[in-house]
């Protein structure tokens, strides 16, 4: 998170350190907004002004003269160089347990105190301070935090490893950004956190083996793990790092040894069950790679909820996320285990069973309807890497289906069963579960076999920035607003319209997606688009009724209100996104 924007002037970096977007309920981040821009004047004009003068040793100012040379990041890294010197000299609390820096000519090195990342994740706040994670070292970057150039998003690594951002942020990747925050170290991170293993011990406990989640992201449920990723992350790029991509588990996350998986195929129209290891997939298989958006039925529930209570998870308009995976197609396995198209009506469904299970010994299941598997051109995969690497744990470890534009819960992760079959999965989601209904069924009323199992989802899209309730202050001209837009069944978003007055008037949002300018191939837009609109602040309107729709190629768009298509499961909640924000001026 450090310097995000290296390239910018210092009067823009300054800008950021402003923030320009003052969110309710954001602690205030920034006691010395702006100290960057007086530090470095101070520096360039008269090097012995600067502030805490007396404690700086040669090698700081070589450092800070190498850092001119490299952009803003590192003029800014003197300022910040003083303020860890001048809290190293007045911390009692950093004295009694880190050796101080050394400004002197002789570097010694120095013994760190180990920690957990349990106790990293406590350093969340200001007040806490702020602890983050390198590679394996712990940094204090509290005094840090007001110098960011990226303003607050530095508080979303709080607690939590840094690499994550770092790949979001490529401008990170610089040699002296690496040596600014070295001066920042406190500690190492024990041996067990960085093997990534230090589960619980509690046998008692089926979640205690769970694998370890950045802090930054939103958490609806901890046992079974849920979360999505904050706003700001979401729409950052068009591909969600795995870290932040949003996590949806309905049981625990099963550990597989890669080395002893064996994946099943089996059912109607086979000659006979064949099985796989990962080792065969990976090599007796061409291996393909699809970028798709996978997004959960309940995305955008707690919408649903305002309106009348609904059963489910909170989300909030972060269970979407895209990655691109690799791996091998369904199609192709389904044919190399002995599947003869057309030779075989009874086949419809094509089933799969996870290897989570509860504790009656059920696995997760859902099933697709057989010519999406089969299709050249439905791209469904048995994917085991996520973004170019091995597919994490959270998110299926060794292998999971992914059925591009297909509702997140047919997806099936830590997958050990494929089943050609006349029927459906019988499993509660596929039967019970992620299904739509009228308004009017109640759960006295309803009837789930009377309702089809959510394949394709509805076009959708919502605003990330800026949030519901926010205050901007209007300290520039221009008025920026972002979000995301998908539709299912690889229908490509053409457009998003955005409106600032609630609906009576519109404006064209700018797309961008991961595949760049080329269009997709018609009906295989597996991934969202990403929009931003840019545009004057109104004249004469302190309050902004910001509201977006999308339209996909068959002219779908959204419904205008979450009413007329409330459902006591709150599903397929896709209505106009509306967020209320104040404007005001200094
Ligand atoms: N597969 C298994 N085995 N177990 C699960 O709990 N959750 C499903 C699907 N596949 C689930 C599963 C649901 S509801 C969703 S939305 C997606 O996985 C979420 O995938 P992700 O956690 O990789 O984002």
């Amino acid at each position: 998170m450090l310097f995000p924007r290296q390239s910018v002037g210092l009067a823009q970096a300054c800008f950021y350190f402003s923030s320009r977007f003052v969110r309710r309920g954001t602690p205030v981040l920034h006691p010395h907004a702006c100290n960057g821009l007086n530090w470095a004047r101070r520096m360039t004009s008269d090097g012995s002004q600067g502030p805490g003068k007396k404690q700086m040793g040669k090698p700081r100012w070589r450092l800070t003269a190498a850092g001119l040379l490299v952009g803003t990041g590192a003029v800014l890294a003197y300022g910040l160089a003083q303020e860890q010197s001048e809290h190293a000299a007045s911390s009692p609390n950093d004295n009694s347990e880190v050796p101080l820096q050394d400004n002197s000519t002789t570097t010694a090195t120095k013994v760190y105190p180990v920690y957990s990342r349990e106790e990293v994740v406590k350093h969340r706040t200001l007040a806490d301070r702020v602890w983050v994670t390198f590679k394996g070292e712990i940094f204090d970057i509290t005094d840090f935090v007001g110098l960011h150039p990226g303003g607050n998003k530095i508080m979303l690594a709080a607690g939590g490893a840094l690499e994550p951002f770092w790949a979001l942020y490529a401008v990170h990747s610089q040699e002296h950004v690496l040596e600014i925050l070295s001066q920042y170290k406190v500690g190492e991170l024990s041996a067990e956190d960085q093997l990534e293993k230090s589960y619980s011990d509690d046998v008692s406990d089926p979640y205690a083996r769970d694998p370890q989640r950045h802090p930054a992201l939103v958490v609806n449920s901890l046992k079974p793990f849920n979360a999505e990723p904050p706003p700001e992350i979401l729409t950052e790029d068009p591909i969600t790092p795995n870290t932040f991509f949003f996590k949806r588990n309905h049981l625990p996350v099963p550990h597989v040894d890669p080395a002893s998986y064996k994946l099943e195929i089996s059912g109607t129209g086979l000659p006979d069950t064949l099985t796989l290891t990962l080792n065969d997939l990976k090599t007796k298989f061409t291996k393909h790679t699809v970028i798709a958006t996978l997004q959960c039925a309940g995305n955008r529930r707690s919408e649903m909820n305002k309106v009348k209570t609904v059963k489910g998870l909170e989300w909030g308009r972060g269970a979407i996320s895209t990655a691109r995976w690799g791996g091998v197609r369904l199609r192709d396995v389904l044919l190399h285990a002995g599947y003869k198209p057309d030779s075989c009506s009874l086949v419809q469904h094509v089933q799969f069973e996870g290897l989570d299970k509860d504790v009656t010994g059920t696995s997760y299941g859902a099933s697709i309807p057989l010519h999406k598997a089969l299709s050249e051109d439905g791209d469904v995969l048995l994917a085991y890497e996520m973004n170019g690497e091995v597919l994490p744990l959270d998110h299926g470890f060794p292998l999971r289906v992914v059925v591009p534009g297909v509702v997140g819960a047919r997806n099936v992760k830590w997958l050990g069963k494929i089943i050609l079959s006349a029927e459906e999965s019988q499993s509660h989601w596929q039967q019970n579960d992620y299904k739509g209904f009228s308004p009017s069924v109640d759960w006295d009323t309803v009837d789930f076999s009377s309702a089809p199992a959510i394949q394709e989802l509805p076009i959708q899209s919502a605003i990330t920035e800026p949030e519901n309730g926010a205050i901007l202050e209007k300290d520039s001209d221009m008025l920026t607003i972002k979000g995301y837009a998908w539709s299912g069944g690889g229908r490509e978003v053409v457009r998003v319209d955005v409106s600032l007055d609630g609906g009576k008037t519109w404006c064209v949002a700018e797309l961008r997606s991961a595949e760049g300018e080329e269009a997709p191939p018609l009906g295989k837009a597996w991934a969202w688009k990403l929009w931003q609109l840019s545009v004057p602040f109104p004249p004469d309107m302190n309050q902004l009724d910001i509201v977006c729709k999308a339209v996909d190629n068959s002219y779908n768009t959204q419904p205008d209100t979450v009413a007329p298509i409330w459902n006591l499961r709150g599903v397929l909640c896709n209505a106009w996104h509306r967020v209320r924000v104040t404007v005001t001026t200094h």
